[in-house]
């Protein structure tokens, strides 16, 4: 179990609704509402023209005209309440707003407790109409998760035509209003990020802080010059006051990852940094001064998981596994009971916005003593971003980390002669795989690939009770790209990867596994009902995702097919050229129970909801 984990459990549940906590909440809405509504008289908002930040404004109110029906209330907008419920940020994605809220003591877990508020956005900036009302409008919020030990992430969907995209929070039935109050002056602040520019994300790395933005546009499994960037480490309000800004140099940029040198002061004292907002600034043009720069917005802050009560004595897992997924609860306890037979001891899984249930399955295997954690990663379309910063992640816990989904498993095929150097290991067996990478520790391997083999739906139309492995039995011929194990300390400093392969520092080397020996099994076109799953979901926010064909990784789509979730005709045939019973066959002889010829995961999977999202086409 990790620190973070157990640093969970420990947090004590405080006691929400008390009644003399809503009396004085009521007391005090009064008392600053009343505040507010004197200095809202003398303070507007302007609307910023900035193209990264769609701000939405609202102008006027009247505290006087509150009444109240069913579902629109009126509510003065800018109450300075004490709220335990800070909005730190809001961002803006095609399908919802992410707000990241601090303070997080109250412990909401669960997202009925909580309210979207929208207002309406008064389209004509210069009224003064004083009787203009703040209409407020509430929808349920989407997702209540925990994102770090500052933040939660709290999801709303967009705001009606005509109301503002500065979504506001309301704990359910209740009169306490959480509302922004700026970055810690009192102020309201109504701004929403796009999403197209932010840092979203920033984590420390010895002496260098390792910043993750969006916007940038650099080039594609490219090295990008440093010098183009500056990096901007703010304490207190630092987008207020320019003061509390320290301002270094980038060291190295590439794709979304631009790691930075650290300011003097957080370098004699790393803890300083936790919390620490930071962002990167774009020079103009050619001959700008690091003052010049345009500050890209910013979301991240510097926060790592790497505390100091850890116990580096402890020794480094030799083998560790990243992965993002995405709605796959179904089959990541077979995926994570399969590779730990084959010798891997610590999981990091990075959920991008699921809501299947597999905070749930993840739970149960961390109460049955994996070492696994759940890294929330809400940001889209950042998978090589994310893989970066798992590496990071891993780095402190890890000889080696690899990096592959959970449809996808390792078999080593029974060896043949002509390699015999790796049946000296004792494949295939328990924990080959851990012997495999560790056999590699001391040379200058540093990535370890392995190919694909793509498996159809081989004639089922159900899914298969025993599990994936069990169940799929037909592929295509040929191996589709590889997959890759690296050594997380041998990796360039840019951590640049471009499908699942990363730039390695000089001097190391990959290593391409003979597909006799090693191979990874991809269940990659499962029955309809699970493809259709996890294909067409969210084809109706990201079509240009689906049509676009930009690199290797689209192969993720299926040949032939267009953006209809309607079932092919044949499609429990598709996909099969060959039939290969390898890996069925010795997860059988290997892993079933002799007696009821049960495996292990499947006791689990009886009884229990394939998918219990909510689909939206
Ligand atoms: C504000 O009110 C004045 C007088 O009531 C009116 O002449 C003016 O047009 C109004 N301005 C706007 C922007 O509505
Ligand atoms: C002011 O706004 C209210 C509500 O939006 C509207 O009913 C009223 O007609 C407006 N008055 C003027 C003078 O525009
Ligand atoms: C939004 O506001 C505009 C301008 O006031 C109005 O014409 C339009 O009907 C409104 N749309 C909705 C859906 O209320
Ligand atoms: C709100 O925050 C943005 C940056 O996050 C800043 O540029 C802006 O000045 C702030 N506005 C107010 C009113 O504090
Ligand atoms: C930062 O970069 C500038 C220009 O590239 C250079 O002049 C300066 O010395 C660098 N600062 C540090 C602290 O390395
Ligand atoms: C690690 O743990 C051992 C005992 O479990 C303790 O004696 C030692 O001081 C710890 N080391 C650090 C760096 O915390
Ligand atoms: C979890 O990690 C410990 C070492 O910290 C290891 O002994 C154990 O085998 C791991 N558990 C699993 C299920 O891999
Ligand atoms: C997260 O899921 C969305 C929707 O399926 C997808 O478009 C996006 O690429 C995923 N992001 C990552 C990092 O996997
Ligand atoms: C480890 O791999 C090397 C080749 O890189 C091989 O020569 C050696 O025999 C292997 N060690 C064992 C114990 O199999």
């Amino acid at each position: 179990m990790d620190s973070e984990q157990r640093r969970k459990r420990k947090r004590i549940n405080r006691p929400l609704n008390s009644p003399q906590h809503y009396f004085s909440v009521r007391s005090l809405i009064l008392c600053f509402g009343f505040l507010a509504f004197l200095c809202f008289l003398s303070y507007r908002f302007s609307i910023s023209s900035s193209a990264f930040r769609p701000v939405l404004v609202l102008s006027s109110l009247s505290l006087l005209s509150s009444s109240s029906s069913n579902s629109i209330e009126y509510y003065p907008e800018k109450i300075l309440f004490p709220a335990k419920l800070k909005i730190e940020d809001r961002v803006l994605f095609p399908d919802h707003i992410l707000l990241m809220v601090s303070n997080w003591d109250l412990q909401i877990k669960n997202s009925d407790e909580l309210e979207c508020v929208y207002y309406e956005a008064l389209l004509n900036k210069n009224s003064n109409n004083s009787s203009d009302e703040i209409v407020a409008l509430k929808r349920d919020v989407l997702s209540v998760d925990e994102y770090d030990e500052f933040q939660s992430i709290v999801r709303c969907p967009l705001p009606p035509v005509n109301y503002s995209l500065a979504v506001n929070l309301q704990r359910r039935g209740g009169n306490a209003i959480a509302l922004y109050t700026g970055s810690g002056d009192g102020q309201s602040n109504q701004t929403v990020h796009s999403w197209e520019t932010v840092a979203y994300a920033a984590t420390l790395d010895g002496n260098t802080a390792v910043v993750f933005v969006k916007g940038l546009n650099l080039r594609p499994d490219r090295e990008s010059a440093p010098n183009q960037f500056s990096c901007h480490f703010g304490f207190g309000n630092w987008e207020k006051d320019e003061k509390f800004v320290l301002t270094t140099n980038a060291t190295t940029a590439a794709q979304e990852v631009v790691r930075c040198s650290l300011p003097r002061s957080i370098k004699k004292n790393p803890g300083k940094a936790q919390g620490i907002r930071v962002t990167i600034g774009m020079r103009p043009h050619v001959h700008a001064k690091a003052h010049d720069h345009v500050l890209v917005p910013s979301v991240a802050k510097i926060f790592n998981s790497k505390s100091e009560e850890q116990n580096k004595s402890k020794g480094k897992y030799e083998l560790c596994v990243c992965t993002m997924v995405w709605n796959q609860a179904s089959s990541l306890r077979e995926w994570i009971m399969y590779h730990t037979w084959l010798g891997v001891e610590r999981w990091f899984i990075y959920d991008n916005n699921s809501n299947d249930g597999i905070q749930e399955v993840i739970k149960e295997l961390e109460l049955e003593d994996y070492n696994i954690s759940r890294h929330v990663w809400p940001w889209i379309k950042t998978q090589e971003a994310g893989f970066s910063h798992c590496t990071l992640r891993a780095k402190d816990e890890c000889n080696w980390v690899g990096f592959m989904d959970v449809d996808e498993f390792f078999y080593f095929p029974f060896p043949t002669p002509r390699h015999r150097r790796f049946t000296k290991l004792g494949f295939p067996g328990q924990n080959s795989l851990r012997a495999l990478v560790a056999n590699f520790s001391s040379s200058t391997v540093a990535e370890i690939r392995t190919a694909c083999h793509s498996f159809g739906p081989s004639g089922l139309s159900s899914p298969p009770s025993q599990g994936v492995t069990v169940g799929y039995t037909c592929r295509l011929q040929s191996p589709e790209r590889h997959k890759s194990i690296v050594r997380p300390d041998a990796l360039d400093s840019t951590l640049l990867n471009v499908v699942h392969h990363f730039h390695l520092r000089k001097g190391f080397k990959y290593l391409n596994l003979p597909q006799n020996t090693a191979v990874i099994n991809h269940y990659k076109y499962q029955v309809w009902e699970a493809f259709r799953a996890k294909f067409f979901r969210r084809v109706a926010t990201y079509v240009a995702d689906w049509q676009e064909n930009q690199n290797e990784g689209s192969r993720d789509r299926a040949p032939g097919l267009g953006t209809e979730p309607i079932e092919p005709p044949n499609w429990p045939q598709q996909f099969c050229e060959v039939w290969d019973t390898g890996l069925r066959d010795f997860v059988l002889a290997n892993l079933a129970d002799p007696s009821t010829g049960l495996v292990p995961w499947e006791r689990y999977t009886e009884n229990k909801v394939i998918d219990k999202t909510r689909n939206t086409i």
